[in-house]
Formats: C-alpha cells, structure tokens, sequence
C-alpha cells in the first residue's frame, strides 16, 4: 500500500497516479467530505468485488456509485424533476439519491447488487477531481471492516485495511465524519433510507414535500436484506452435485459436473476457483442462465469462506421463496 498527504503542490501528480491503479483494477482509499471511501471502478467487476473482499462484506449490499456532476450522473441514473433540483441545490455534497438505473449505464451489477436501481452522490474535496479525471463513476462504501466504525482520518483506513489497498489518498480528518444522507426517489413519493450529512428538513425545503422515512423492516430501507431483492425468474436449486436433464448448470471450479451434457446452459463463475472472480461474474452469469429457458438453475457448492460468503448469501436470497 501506498500513502500520499496531499498538498496543494502534489495533488495533480496523486489524482493521476490513482487514475492509473483504478483503470488497472486497483483499489484507492479516497477522503470526501463525508468519510473515507474505498474505491473502485464501477464498471468492472472484478474491482468492485475486491471492495467486498477487502471489507469482508457478507452481503452484496449495493453501494454508492460516486460521479463528478450531474451530467456524469445522468450517465448513470434517470434524474426526474425532483432529483435535478437535489442535485442542483446540494451538490457536491453529503446527499446521495436513489434514482432509476440509466439504460446501457456503464456499471457492472454488482455495484447495485442486480437493483434496477442506483445510489449517486457527487463528493466534495479532491475524490470529485479524481473522478472527473477517471471519467466515470467509482463505487465506493466507506474504508472500513464491515461492522467497523467509518473512518474519517487516513490512519483508520490504513491501520484496518492497509493491506488490501494499493493507494491511500491522505486529505486530513474529514469535514463532516457522519455518511450521506441516503434518500430514495424510486416511488411517487421520497423516502429517506438513511439519515446523514444533509438534514431531512432542507431536502424537505427543498422539495416542497414531506418525506416518508422508511420503517424499520421496510424492504427498502436495506434491499441487501430483502430475500427476493435479486431473484431470478427461475428456481434455484443449490449446492447441486448434479444436474438433471433441462436445468442450467451454474458452476464453480474445475471439476466436471455429472449430467452437465443434458444441462440447458452453462455458466462457470470462476474455473480456476477465484472467488473474487465468481462474485464479479455472478449476478451477469445469474442473468444469463435465467434468459436459458431451462426449467430451473442448479448450482455447485461454493466455498463459504471469504466472498463465498456474501456469495453463497446472496445465492441463498435468490433461491428463497418469493412472496
Ligand atoms: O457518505 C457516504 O455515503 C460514504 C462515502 C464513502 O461516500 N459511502 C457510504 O457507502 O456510506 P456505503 O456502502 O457504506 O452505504 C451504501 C448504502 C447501502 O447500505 C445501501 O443501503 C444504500 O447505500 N444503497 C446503495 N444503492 C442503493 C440502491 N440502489 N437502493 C437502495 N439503497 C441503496
Ligand atoms: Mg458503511
């Protein structure tokens, strides 16, 4: 891992060498105004699925994609009325916004964990110049171990995740220290999914509405949560050690899977048995074996350690009755 302290004389050269890791697939820690994010390009899978590594997320819970301005979001999102006056009035800054994903948006569903939808915020302080400079959006949850505390200075990011980061972007404690304010413009009405830096009250002022908060237990509050968030339209049967004749066969590894001759469709998530490759290729592969017009998906056993974990989670949801 590398560390650069940002001065105003070295941060051309900093911001163009993260470019370079993050085109590369690489992680960089980036300060924002909120707090330390890990960054990834949202666009390959791979990286995105490193932040989950790195994090030990058990869940592919989606992330935030951060963009440079409101032309760069629209790449990305359908930004209604409401949504353009948000941006307008409170960006860059804490808000992020829950919009409609953009079609052909250029980012990989593992970010919005298979949502049609998609978080978008614009950072202040140098992550905004970074991303302009990258030229499109990077996925990025806040620094920290999943379960840990956020970290607002560079020194918790690097004494928690040092290790799995190739670049640490060291801009002092962070402005503010509390994530964005989560609000969710998917509905007819807004919904609050997370308070944050940007009070309820001035998104109120500033829509001219009341918005609802969302219940504890509502679905929506926390869609890593919902069993059907991502269900494919076909049943799901797993941890398979066959495949019968007319099911899709969605591996793991590189052992041969009796009945695979007869099997509808095949996907392998990872041959060489990479997890970090299988949680990039799943929600795409998932997708394909569902478009197959096979009778059912069976898939492999997957090793439950590392992002196995979120993996075999979020293959556990998709496989779960669906209301
Ligand atoms: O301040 C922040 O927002 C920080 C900095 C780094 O920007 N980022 C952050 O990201 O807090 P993270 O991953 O810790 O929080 C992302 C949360 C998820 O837990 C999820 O509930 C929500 O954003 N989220 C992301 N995409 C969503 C979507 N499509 N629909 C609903 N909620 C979504
Ligand atoms: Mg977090």
């Amino acid at each position: 891992m590398r560390r650069i302290v940002l001065t105003a004389d070295n941060v051309d050269d900093a911001v163009a060498e993260a470019v370079q890791i993050l085109r590369r697939g690489g992680l960089v820690a980036l300060p924002t105004e909120t707090v330390y994010g890990l960054a990834a390009d949202a666009a390959n899978g791979r990286a995105v699925a490193k932040i989950f590594a790195a994090k030990g997320r058990p869940r592919f819970n989606p992330l935030i994609c951060h963009v440079a301005d409101a032309v760069m979001a629209r790449r990305y999102g359908v930004l209604d009325k409401r949504a353009e006056r948000l941006a307008d009035r409170f960006w860059p800054g804490p808000l992020s916004i829950v919009v409609t994903l953009a079609a052909d948006a250029p980012v990989h569903p593992l970010v919005t964990a298979g949502l049609p939808t998609i978080a978008l915020r614009v950072p202040r302080g140098p992550a905004r110049g970074l991303i302009a400079a990258f030229g499109g959006a990077l996925a990025a949850p806040s620094a920290n171990p999943s379960g840990r505390l956020s970290p607002t200075r560079a020194d918790h990011v690097t004494e928690a995740l040092g290790d799995a980061i190739d670049l640490v972007l060291d801009a002092g404690p962070c402005e503010i220290g509390l994530e964005s304010t989560i609000l969710s413009l998917t509905g007819d009405s807004p919904r609050l999914l997370r308070p944050g830096g940007v009070p309820v009250q001035a998104l109120e002022a500033a829509l001219g509405e009341r918005i609802d908060r969302a219940a504890a237990g509502d679905p929506v509050s926390a869609p890593g949560m919902l069993a059907s968030h991502y269900a494919p339209r076909l049943p799901l049967r797993l941890n398979a050690k066959r495949v019968a004749p007319g099911e899709a066969l969605l591996a793991f590894g590189g052992n041969a899977v009796p009945g695979s001759g007869g099997a509808a469709a095949i996907r392998n998530l990872s041959q060489s048995g990479d997890l970090i490759e299988a949680a990039a290729n799943l929600f795409a592969h998932l997708a394909d074996l569902d478009r197959s017009g096979a009778s059912a998906i069976a898939v492999t056993p997957i090793p439950d350690h590392g992002l196995g974990e979120a993996i075999n989670d979020r293959l556990l949801r998709a496989a779960a009755p669906r209301p």
